[in-house]
């Protein structure tokens, strides 16, 4: 079954990648707003595509590259003659000036950050929301300008140095801005983006959690069939809310595995047992393998030769377990939208990147398994709907990622059980405190890191000499840039208080301030 035909009950809109850093929040902008759509790299959008597709409106992103160059990517022209709505962004803006007969330049004054355009005149996207000779907030970023205009298009909005910062053409509804309407320094952008897709291109917002539930549901059984599906569980979201799906879908025919590699936060594994087998009554195999994965890790203290053990391990266990369900034809994974977007690379040139990931990578070759991906379409955000939407408890669907290698790398150095222990103890206090804190939906993930460090302190009238704990926590929308979270000092003080008490084998806490880039959230 192709893509068109999962989606085929939406009406869908079409954002064309042409690089940008933030080209993912259009999607994210539209999608809130209850519209269906899909990012494609600018040079896939060809003519069949297009009819393909079926967009009922198509919006430009921006890009790195400058239009003035010969060799920088184009939208293709019938994405200008379909008679479909076009909204261009920044560099979009500047390529449908340039291949509908405008100027673009390179600009003496480059303008990057926090603007102030001022309206000119009413029309449907500023409708509602902006008003003739108001000045309203908005970010740039660019270094070429637009200084003429193609045939049949105005200038809408205005800053001091880019007099043509919002244009319309209204008879063939093309629309263009120079700033970005997606990223939130950009206060109204959400509602510019809104007139765009609703106002102008007819719209109506028919993407539903409950209508993809249904939709999906009808897609796994016609996908599978009366075969039967494995589904690796992690604990995490995604893997539980696509065995929740599936197993809507199909039942008895699903069985999950749960490997317990020993290096689980505390109380994970009962917490997954306990929701799968006794809540939901999915069948669910689950493995004691801790001995297995703390033998095989023990003398290394290479990061990547523990990522490559792990994975190896996990692959074997979960093979092994896979064979006793007997003749399962199909892997259930939980991957996401943003894991399989194809990005323009940043010269802006033809090649393509495709990010794919495997939660369990190296599976289905070898045990010539089919992938079930029901989350393919989903953003975090809108897993968690879902999850919400099968009725997954809260302390599940809110839950902060994990990463598959688990607490070993959150271990440098040498991982043993003793230290897996002391550190699920004092990750278990940290989680705690931000909980009872009412901090950790504000967060996007906050573990503990036990280190390789021993250090002189003392208790009592004793001289100690123990690890030291890293605590962490950053705030990110998607896990690849984030900041550290700006805890205050007494919930500092507190928690490395208790966690110094209670927990034997640390003596020391401390406060990792570094943000991604150049760090990143794990510290291997
Ligand atoms: P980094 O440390 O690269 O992490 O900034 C970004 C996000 O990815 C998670 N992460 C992983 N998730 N397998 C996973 O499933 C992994 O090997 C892995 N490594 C990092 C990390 O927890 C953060 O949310």
């Amino acid at each position: 079954m192709s893509d068109t035909q999962i989606t085929q009950h939406h009406e869908r809109a079409l954002v064309i990648d042409f690089g940008s850093q933030v080209t993912q929040l259009i999607a994210r902008r539209l999608r809130e707003d209850g519209i269906y759509c899909e990012i494609h790299p600018f040079n896939k959008v060809d003519a069949d595509f297009l009819q393909d597709y079926g967009p009922k409106a198509i919006i430009l992103s921006g890009g790195p590259a400058s239009v003035s160059k010969t060799t920088s990517p184009r939208a293709a022209d019938e994405v200008f003659s379909l008679g479909v709505p076009v909204l261009g962004i920044c560099y979009g803006e500047q390529t449908m000036v340039a291949q509908l007969g405008g100027q673009v330049e390179n600009a003496e004054h480059r303008e990057f950050g926090r603007a102030e355009v001022e309206v000119v005149e009413s029309n449907l996207l500023f409708d509602g929301v902006w008003e003739p000779g108001g000045t309203y907030p908005v970010w740039m970023s660019h270094g070429d300008t637009v200084v003429g205009l193609p045939d049949g298009f105005r200038a809408i909005a205005a800053t001091p140095s880019a007099p043509f910062a919002a244009i319309v053409n209204e008879e063939r509804s093309l629309y263009a801005t120079q700033f970005h309407m997606e990223v939130v320094h950009t206060p109204d952008g959400a509602k510019l983006l809104s007139n765009f897709t609703r106002n102008i291109s007819g719209m109506r917002g028919d993407w539903t959690m409950a209508a993809f539930r249904d939709e999906m549901i009808a897609k796994i059984r016609a996908q599978v069939g009366e075969g039967k599906v494995i589904c690796g569980l992690s604990g995490g979201v995604d893997s539980s809310v696509a065995a929740v799906l599936i197993h809507e879908a199909i039942g008895e025919q699903l069985t999950c595995v749960f490997v317990d590699t020993g290096l689980m936060r505390a109380g994970e594994a009962d917490q997954v047992v306990q929701l799968f087998r006794d809540s939901y009554n999915i069948p669910l195999i689950h493995v004691e393998a801790e001995d297995l994965f703390l033998g095989e890790l023990a003398g290394i203290e290479d990061p990547e030769r523990k990522r490559k053990i792990i994975g190896k391990l996990f692959i074997d266990v979960f093979d092994e377990e896979a064979k006793k369900v007997g003749d399962a034809k199909y892997l259930a994974q939980g991957t996401l939208y943003p894991d399989v977007i194809e990005s323009v690379s940043f010269d802006g040139g033809p090649s393509v990147t495709i990010k794919s990931h495997h939660n369990v990578g190296g599976l289905p070759e070898r045990m010539n398994l089919k992938l079930v991906e029901p989350l393919r379409e989903l953003f975090k955000d809108e897993v968690r709907a879902l999850g919400r939407e099968l009725g997954l408890p809260e302390h599940f669907v809110g839950r902060h990622p994990f990463p598959g290698p688990g607490l070993a790398i959150r271990i440098p150095g040498e991982v043993t059980k003793e230290k897996a222990d002391l550190l699920r103890k004092a990750d278990a206090i940290y989680l705690d405190e931000i909980i009872k804190a009412g901090l950790y939906n504000d967060i996007w993930q906050a573990f503990s890191v036990l280190l390789p460090v021993r250090t002189v302190g003392v208790m009592g009238d004793e001289r100690t000499y123990d690890h030291v704990l890293a605590l962490r926590a950053v705030t990110s929308t998607d896990g690849m840039t984030a900041d550290y979270y700006p805890f205050n000092h007494e919930f500092l003080g507190q928690t490395a208080t208790r966690i110094i008490n209670q927990v034997r084998g640390v003596n020391r806490v401390v406060y990792d301030v570094t943000s991604k880039p150049p760090g990143t959230i794990e510290w291997e």
